[in-house]
């Protein structure tokens, strides 16, 4: 092993910027070969087997730096539920999975929102998580709430008796008429994607103030399924739209108050929505009754390992320069998957363990129909035995479900410790799109949802 380590330190010794995913590219068996040695590896050479391991199914690219050594994907960081392992051990269910939520780290990420300086309000986009107790902590912090169906406002109005209409934004996206309607008479914002309805169903507008959401022709995300702009996506109101729309409006008898801006998701860069308040702000130039730029959510978040998330006080800064340039319009903001998915895990117990000529599979009693974010984005989840947590990682393994589906894997490349039949498996940032777009595929109930 000794020579094995001295083996990769020569040959990545050659050429400081080598991508360790690329040579890993090079051949399956070579990711293999990190799974039988990773441990043996040293100092940065056992951090960026590690990193490369978790990164390969995000597509991430980990960069050789001989003077990153100290910081690894395992590394103990102040998580929540490093904290609350004996708890969420107790919780894990035997015999089928469990989502458990953090309100505390709910409602912290809420209030960054509600408390940005520059930002005049901030909406919980609660098709991220539709948990009663979240959108309470997510509203006690003072955040609005952006539902998509009219079921969402009525989830939403269930969990929070005294809640105010004024603090519900309504975001369609080709819903039916009546959906439209109970949504205006009750109140609430409303924002339109498209012209059917204005030229469809104009009396439903009359002395109405409505928002419109723009395509700004530039997709962004983490994966093209979470893109929600571009030349053929369904979202959003063309440019070229935008004079038709000014006059079913005028007909229509309502006020076209606001500008919305949704481009996707999982966005690291807090530049984004400073590009986004200029198109818009250059957009309401021509429209008189504009007092308000809602700029969208898809704030990318923290990873244990791969890319960071979206950093408030660099987020605020470029708020801070659209409001100098833009005094005249109100700011919001409206993310979700920021405010949950840390907030969340999903906890698993171990049913099988497999091993093949070239890989490691350890089974787990949850599937992708209780968390189909791997299988559908390709999106990237940190995964620990929560039983073995300090245990040191000897193998990679796949990491999987027991629904009848390939895709039906949670990480590929895995660093695992020895694990064993009932052990707790814990896959992080599981708040955020996990049990609300949970299906009952295989006839397997997904996971139930607890808080701590
Ligand atoms: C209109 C709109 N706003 C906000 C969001 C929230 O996105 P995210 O959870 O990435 O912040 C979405 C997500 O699809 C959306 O469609």
């Amino acid at each position: 092993m000794e020579n094995a380590h001295n083996w990769i330190v020569l040959k990545f010794g050659e050429t400081s910027e080598k991508s360790l995913q690329d040579w890993c590219a090079l051949s399956k068996r070579i990711k293999h070969l990190l799974s039988r040695i990773g441990s043996m590896l040293k100092g940065n050479w056992r951090t960026l087997a590690r990193q490369q391991a978790n990164a390969s199914d995000a597509g991430d690219r980990i960069t050789l730096d001989q003077n990153d050594a100290s910081s690894g994907p395992l590394d103990p960081r102040p998580l929540w539920w490093r904290r609350r392992r004996d708890d969420l051990l107790a919780l894990c269910p035997p015999d089928r999975p469990l989502y458990v939520y953090d309100l505390e780290t709910v409602s912290a990420r809420a209030t960054t929102i509600a408390n940005l300086p520059h930002l005049d309000r901030g909406w919980y986009a609660m098709k991220a998580n539709g948990h009663p107790d979240v959108l309470r902590t997510a509203y006690a912090a003072g955040l609005g709430l952006e539902c998509v169906s009219i079921a969402e406002v009525h989830a939403a109005r269930e969990a929070i008796p005294d809640l105010d209409m004024d603090r519900i934004l309504f975001t369609p996206n080709f819903t039916a008429r009546a959906e439209y309607a109970e949504a205006l008479a009750l109140g609430v914002h409303l924002t339109l994607d498209g012209l059917y309805p204005l030229q469809a169903w104009p009396e439903l507008f009359d002395e109405h103030d409505i928002i419109l959401r723009v395509n700004p022709q530039t997709p962004e995300g983490h994966h093209r399924h979470v893109q929600t702009a571009g030349p053929d996506c369904k979202f959003g109101l063309h440019a070229g739209d935008l004079v038709e729309a000014q006059s079913l409006a005028g007909a229509a008898h309502c006020r076209i108050v606001g500008l919305h801006v949704h481009a996707g998701s999982g966005i690291n860069d807090p530049q984004h929505w400073g590009r986004v308040g200029r198109f818009l702000a250059e957009i309401a130039r021509q429209m008189p009754d504009i007092r308000i730029l809602d700029l969208g959510g898809g704030l990318g978040v923290d990873n244990a390992t791969g890319p960071q998330g979206i950093n408030a006080r660099a987020l605020d800064a470029e708020l801070a320069t659209l409001k100098s340039a833009y005094p005249d319009y109100a700011l919001w903001m409206e993310p979700g998957r920021f405010i949950v998915a840390e907030a969340g895990v999903l906890l698993a117990r171990v049913t099988q363990l497999k091993r093949t000529p070239d890989a490691w599979f350890i089974g787990i009693n949850a599937g992708m129909n209780s968390l189909i974010r791997p299988a559908l984005y390709g999106a990237h989840h940190d995964i620990v035995n929560l039983t073995r947590l300090h245990d040191t990682p000897d193998h990679i393994a796949e990491i999987v479900g027991p629904i009848c589906e390939t895709a039906d894997r949670f990480g590929a490349q895995r660093p695992m410790p020895p694990t064993r039949e009932g052990d707790v498996i814990l896959v992080d940032n599981g708040g955020a799109y996990g049990r609300v777009m949970g299906s009952h595929y295989n006839m397997r109930p997904p996971a139930e949802e607890s808080v701590i």
